[in-house]
């Protein structure tokens, strides 16, 4: 019998169940395809802080989705918006035309934004938002009649989405080693992450700012009048949540600043509650040029991504005679009208139920929480900031990523808890209305995990 059909014999055949046909057909992303199919972790529903298995096992969920279900999931609020959406209208065109909702967002993410970003270009991923983040910066300069600015700097261990543009400025060797050709002219930072120096800390590490000093070395060997634009994660997730030393990312800010070089913030996982306020950017008081966003918009209902634009930059393209086309970049699913009016409701209920304000109160306890984890067999770190956190293995020995890999494992099939790996480290990014005592369960869960991984 294969796999699929015992599997399928296992589940109650009650109508509510849907377990797949066929596993062979998807190509599944970024994932173990061939470990995966031999015994899938499917979810079929979801609620609030928990997934369903067509079986019926109720998995908490340790991370948003993917860093993204920031209200929890299937909230009636948002559901009913992209239900209401669809019948009113389902698509309109984003190129010389409008529909009232794409404004109605990009006035309320101004709003949210710190002062100076009064525009918003839409996307559909955080991939999307990278890619037109790069490009504004790189046109930018042109409109200023500067067009020898085109050096990108990005940093290891960088995460920027898939695009060749973000993959470029991304700091990942795998991400680019199965390709070929690559943006020219960009050049990497080193990451902060070291763990003889900032091992356990809680909050930002003591050690590390002073690399910014690289930034000046690289000013100082290719002039700033050939850089563009430096783009960051304020918290680096994708690659194993690496916080920013205390006064790194001010030290950065002041030297694009003083260079004249754009500062982009690629706030995909920290924009929306995920460090306490609406943005990382306002969390660290930084003001960058530029920031991405992506995930948390809509709680991760539909698929979008944005960009907040500053008024100087918006202003270099818009105050000059008249053009047919401003910007020579756009999607045909910009500002779609159903991830608009999924954002909007989703940015009401964070509003309306305070939680931003709630992540950042439960901070401490997360913290605290995580931290219990110290001295487990295998845990060589633990970091945290705001409702993020992360818990790093030791490798299991000529098999990088295997031990975490293993660790999501168990925690699906046993603990019933949704996890995230990245290389050999254990990512947690719960959704903002987790309360203490699943703060608990999801600790404790990981804590038996670990106890019964190799
Ligand atoms: C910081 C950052 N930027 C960009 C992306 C890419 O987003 P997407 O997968 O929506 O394209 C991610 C995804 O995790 C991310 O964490």
């Amino acid at each position: 019998m294969s796999v699929l059909s015992s599997l399928k014999k296992a589940f109650k055949s009650d109508g509510s169940q849907n377990f797949p046909n066929d596993l062979e057909s998807l190509w599944m992303p970024f994932s173990a395809n061939k470990h995966f199919k031999k015994n899938p972790r499917i979810i079929s529903r979801a609620k609030g802080m928990y997934y369903y298995t067509p079986s019926g096992d109720q998995i908490l969920d340790g991370v948003a989705g993917l860093w993204c279900c920031n209200a929890g999931h299937s909230r009636k609020p948002i559901v009913e918006a992209i239900k209401r959406q669809a019948e009113e209208l389902d698509f309109a065109p984003a190129f010389n035309m409008g529909h009232p909702k794409s404004f109605q967002l990009s006035s309320k993410l101004s709003q949210m934004a710190p002062k100076g970003f009064n525009h918003v270009f839409f996307g559909n991923s955080g991939s999307e938002a990278v890619e037109s983040a790069l490009k504004i910066a790189l046109s930018y300069w042109r409109e200023k009649g500067q067009e020898s600015k085109k050096i990108l700097i990005g940093r290891n261990r960088g995460y920027h989405g898939t695009n060749f543009g973000g993959v470029s400025v991304g700091g990942i060797e795998k991400n680019r080693a199965q390709f070929n050709k690559f943006l020219p002219e960009v050049y990497h930072l080193s990451d902060t992450h070291n763990l003889d120096k900032n091992a356990y800390s809680k909050g930002q590490p003591n050690w590390g700012d002073e690399l910014t000093n690289e930034l000046n070395v690289m000013i100082e060997k290719h002039g700033s009048e050939n850089i563009a634009a430096v783009i960051v994660e304020p918290v680096a997730g994708s690659t194993g949540v690496l916080i920013p030393p205390k006064n790194y990312l001010n030290k950065l800010k002041k030297i694009c600043s003083d260079n004249k070089i754009l500062l982009i913030f690629d706030e995909v996982i920290t924009g929306f509650g995920r460090l306490g306020k609406s943005f990382a950017s306002e969390y660290f008081n930084i003001t960058p040029d530029l920031i991405c966003l992506a995930k948390g918009i809509n709680s991760g209902t539909v698929p979008m991504g944005a960009v907040l634009v500053q008024d100087e930059i918006y202003n270099a393209f818009m105050d000059k005679e008249e053009k047919m086309i401003d910007l020579f970049h756009g999607y045909t699913y910009s500002a779609h009208p159903l991830a608009c009016a999924a954002s909007l409701a989703a940015l009401k209920l964070y509003e309306d139920e305070g939680l931003f304000e709630r992540a950042n109160k439960l901070s401490n306890y997360w913290e605290d929480a995580i931290h219990s984890l110290k001295g487990l067999r295998n845990v060589i770190d633990i970091r945290n900031l705001g409702l993020i956190g992360a818990v790093e293995l030791e490798p299991i020995k000529g098999k990088p990523t295997k031990r975490a890999y293993n660790v999501l494992c168990e925690a699906f099939f046993n603990q019933k808890t949704l996890l995230r790996v990245t290389g050999d480290i254990v990512a947690l990014s719960p959704p903002l209305i987790i309360e203490k005592s699943q703060i608990d369960q999801l600790v404790e869960n990981l804590k038996i995990t670990l106890q019964q991984t190799e």
